[in-house]
C-alpha cells in the first residue's frame, strides 16, 4: 500500500543528542496507536543544517517544518498533521519576516534561501541507513557510468572541466591529484578519504558522512576506477561514533548489492574499503601523518615531495581527498563538469559547506555557492548577531586561518579572496564574534590548541607556537610589552618559512591576522592593562554601582563564591579579595547595576 505521508526526523548528532531517537520512537508508537502506521513512512535522516532550531521534524506533503520538537509533540504531530492534514502552529517554524504559521518548504525559510545544497543534497532528505533511498536519488548511477561508459581519461577530463578543488584546506585541483596517481604505471595503488576533521568548531565532514555516507563510498570507488586502485581506506576519528556506524551499515549494504567488493556490477573491477579509526590528534589530518597512522606508525608528517599521489600509503601511489571533495564527485559525473563549473567564482567552482557557530542567531551547517559574501552568510543565512550585540569579526579556517572584520564583509568568499584578506578557507569552520569577545583571548585559544597539537618534530613549530602562546598569555594578564609585538611577527614569519608541515606553517596566522586588524586592542591590553570585552580575567574588575542597585539579591544568589553582600532592597557590595571574576553577577543583574572595568 502506498504511503500518504512522510515524516523526516533529523538524526544528525545535534538532534540525536537532544532526544531525536525518542522523538522517532514516539512518532512510530503514535502512528500505530492512531491506526495510520501503514499510511506514513517515518524516516530518520541526516542533519537538516538548521541545527539551531533542532530537533527538526518535517512532514511531507504538508510541508510542516517543526522545530525544537520534544517527544511529547509526537501525539499532536500524528493526530493533527497526519490524521487531519493540519499544521501544528505551536511547533511550526516561525519566520522573523513573512507570514506566520504557513507551510514551509526549504525555499521559503530564510536560512535556506541563499544556500545551494550539492554536497548536502541528500542530507535531511534520505534515510542514510537505507541504500535504496540513495539509489532512488540517482545514487550509484555515476559509478555505473564510470564502469561502463567512461574511460579513466574521461573521468579526469570531467573533473578538470568542473574546476573542483580540494575542500580539506589547501584547495589543490582534484583532477591533477588523480591524474598524477593515474599516470604511475601499474602496481598497487590506494584511495584514502580524510575524515579526520580536527579543526575546532568544524563538523561538516561528520554531518556529510552521517547524512549521506554512500556519496563518499561511491566517489572513492570512482577514484579507484580512475587511477587503477583496488583498495580504499576512510580515516575517521573515533569520536564520531554515529558517522562510523552509518558508514559501516552503508559499506555492508553496498557489498550486498554488488557495488563494493569483487567484480562490481559484473564489470570485473574489484574495489573494497576499510575504516581506520584515528585517536583524534589534529596533526593526523595532515596527509603524510595520516598515512603513517594508517600504516600503524606514530602520526607524524614527513617532508614533501614525494607527494602521496606518487608515493603514499606504504609508499604506493595514493589519492587522498577530503570527505567534502569526494561528496561532490558523483554529482559532477552525473550532471557533468560544465554544470558544476557554472557555480561559484572564476577560480573556485562549486559550493562550500561551512559550520557556522559562535555568536550567531542561526548556527548550523550552511552550504553556499563560492562567491557568496560573508555578509550574506552572517546576516541573511545566520540571521545576524545574537542578543542585538555588535558584530566584531568572523574567524575562518580554524587554527590555520584568521579573522575577517566588518570592512571585508562584502568580499565574495573563495579560496584566493580569503587568503588575500589574511585568512583562509581551511576546512570550513566559521566562528562569529561579537563585541563581548576579546581578540587577544580568542587568538590565545588557537595558539594553545596548536601548542597541544604540535607533534614536536621540528623546532620552528614546537618552540614557535609555545613562544607565541606565552606572549599572548602575558598580554591577557597585563604583563606584556609593546616590543613583544614585533618579536611575535618575526617568530610567526619564521614559522611560516621553516616549519615542516602545514600545522607549523599556518599556526601563526591567527596572531598575524589579529595583529593586523586589531592593533588597538593589543595595545590596550599591553599599555593600558585593559580588556574592553571584559574577557581577560586578570584585567577585569566587577563593581556594583550603588545608585543603580535596587538590592534584588539576584547577584548574591548567583555568585559561586558568596562574595557579594548586602541587605534586601539595599545596595550590594562585592568583596574584591574573594571575587573569581566569573561574570555570573554581571550576567544576572537586570538593572545594569554591575559594571566591568
Ligand atoms: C595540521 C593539518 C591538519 C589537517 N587536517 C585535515 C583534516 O582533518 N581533513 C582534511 O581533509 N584535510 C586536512 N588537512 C589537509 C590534508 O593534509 C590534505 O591536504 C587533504 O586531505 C587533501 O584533500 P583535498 O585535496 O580533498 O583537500 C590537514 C592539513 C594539516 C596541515
Ligand atoms: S610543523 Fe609542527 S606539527 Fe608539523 S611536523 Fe613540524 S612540529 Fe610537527
Ligand atoms: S542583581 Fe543588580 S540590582 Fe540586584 S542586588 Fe545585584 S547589583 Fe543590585
Ligand atoms: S564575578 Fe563571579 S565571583 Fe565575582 S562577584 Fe560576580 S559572581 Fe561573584
Ligand atoms: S543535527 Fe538536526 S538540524 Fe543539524
Amino acid at each position: 500500500m502506498a504511503v500518504k505521508n512522510y515524516i523526516l526526523v533529523c538524526g544528525g548528532t545535534a538532534c540525536e543528542s537532544a532526544k531525536g531517537d525518542d522523538i522517532y520512537k514516539a512518532l512510530l508508537k503514535e502512528a500505530e496507536a492512531h491506526g495510520v502506521a501503514d499510511d506514513v513512512q517515518i524516516v530518520k535522516t541526516g542533519c537538516f543544517g538548521f541545527c539551531e532550531k533542532g530537533p527538526i521534524v518535517k512532514v511531507l506533503p504538508e510541508q510542516a517544518f517543526y522545530v525544537e520538537v520534544v517527544p511529547e509533540d509526537a501525539k499532536e504531530i500524528i493526530s493533527e498533521t497526519i490524521v487531519k492534514g493540519r499544521i501544528v502552529e505551536r511547533i511550526q517554524y516561525q519566520p522573523e519576516k513573512g507570514a506566520k504559521g504557513e507551510a514551509f518548504d526549504i525555499e521559503n525559510i530564510e536560512f535556506y534561501q541563499k544556500q545551494y545544497r550539492i554536497v548536502l543534497r541528500n542530507c535531511g532528505l534520505i534515510n542514510p541507513e537505507n541504500i535504496d533511498e540513495y539509489i532512488a536519488r540517482d545514487g550509484y548511477s555515476a559509478l555505473e557510468k564510470c564502469l561502463f561508459e567512461m574511460k579513466p581519461d574521461d573521468i579526469i577530463e570531467e573533473l578538470k572541466k568542473s574546476g573542483l578543488r580540494g575542500r580539506g584546506g589547501a584547495g589543490f585541483p582534484t583532477w591533477m591529484k588523480w591524474n598524477f596517481t593515474k599516470q604511475v604505471d601499474g602496481g598497487q595503488k590506494y584511495v584514502v578519504c580524510n575524515a579526520d576533521e580536527g579543526d575546532p568548531g568544524a563538523y561538516m565532514d561528520r554531518s556529510t558522512l552521517e547524512g549521506d555516507p554512500h556519496s563518499v563510498l561511491e566517489a572513492m570507488i570512482i577514484a579507484g576506477i580512475c587511477v587503477g586502485a583496488d583498495y580504499g581506506a576512510i580515516y575517521i576519528r573515533a569520536e564520531y561514533p554515529l558517522a562510523i556506524e552509518r558508514l559501516e551499515t552503508a559499506m555492508k549494504q553496498a557489498r550486498e548489492y554488488g557495488l563494493l567488493g569483487n567484480d562490481i556490477l559484473g564489470s570485473g573491477f574489484n574495489f573494497d574499503i576499510e575504516l581506520r579509526l584515528g585517536a583524534g590528534a589534529f596533526v593526523c589530518g595532515e596527509e603524510t601523518a595520516l598515512l603513517a597512522s594508517i600504516e600503524g606508525k606514530r602520526g607524524m608528517p614527513i617532508p614533501k615531495p614525494p607527494f602521496p599521489a606518487v608515493k603514499g600509503l606504504f609508499r604506493k601511489p595514493t589519492v587522498i581527498n577530503n570527505v567534502e571533495t569526494f561528496a561532490n564527485i558523483p554529482i559532477i559525473i552525473t550532471k557533468g563538469g560544465d554544470w558544476f563549473a557554472q557555480i561559484g567564482t572564476e577560480k573556485s567552482k562549486g559550493t562550500k559547506v561551512f559550520a557556522l557557530t559562535g555568536k550567531i542567531k542561526n548556527s548550523g551547517l550552511v552550504e553556499v555557492p563560492m562567491g557568496t559574501t560573508l555578509r550574506e552568510i552572517v546576516f541573511d543565512i545566520g540571521g545576524g548577531i545574537r542578543g542585538g550585540k555588535k558584530f566584531k569579526a568572523v574567524q575562518t579556517g580554524g587554527p590555520s586561518g584568521g579573522v575577517i572584520t566588518e570592512e571585508f564583509l562584502d568580499t565574495p568568499i573563495d579560496f584566493d579572496n580569503l587568503v588575500s584578506i589574511g585568512s583562509m578557507m581551511g576546512s570550513g569552520g566559521m566562528i562569529v564574534m561579537d563585541e563581548d569577545d576579546c581578540i587577544v583571548d580568542v587568538t590565545k585559544f588557537y595558539l594553545e590548541f596548536c601548542v597541544e597539537e604540535s607533534c614536536g618534530k621540528c623546532a620552528p613549530c614546537r618552540i614557535g607556537t609555545k613562544k607565541l602562546y606565552e606572549y599572548l598569555d602575558r598580554f591577557t594578564k597585563g604583563k606584556g610589552q609593546i616590543e613583544d609585538i614585533q618579536k611575535m611577527k618575526d617568530i610567526g614569519n619564521a614559522m611560516k618559512k621553516a616549519s615542516l608541515c602545514g600545522l607549523g606553517q599556518t599556526a601563526a596566522n591567527p596572531v598575524l591576522s589579529t595583529l593586523r586588524y586589531f592593533p588597538e586592542e593589543y595595545r590596550q591590553h599591553i599599555e593600558d592593562g585593559k580588556c574592553i570585552a571584559g574577557k581577560c580575567k586578570d584585567l577585569v574588575h566587577y563593581e556594583i554601582v550603588t545608585e543603580k542597585c535596587i538590592g534584588c539579591t539576584v547577584c548574591a544568589r548567583k555568585c559561586p563564591v558568596n562574595c557579594i553582600e548586602g541587605e534586601r532592597k539595599k545596595p550590594h557590595v562585592i568583596d574584591q579579595t574573594k571575587c573569581i571574576k566569573c561574570g555570573a553577577c554581571y550576567e544576572g543583574c537586570k538593572f545594569d547595576a554591575i559594571i566591568v572595568s
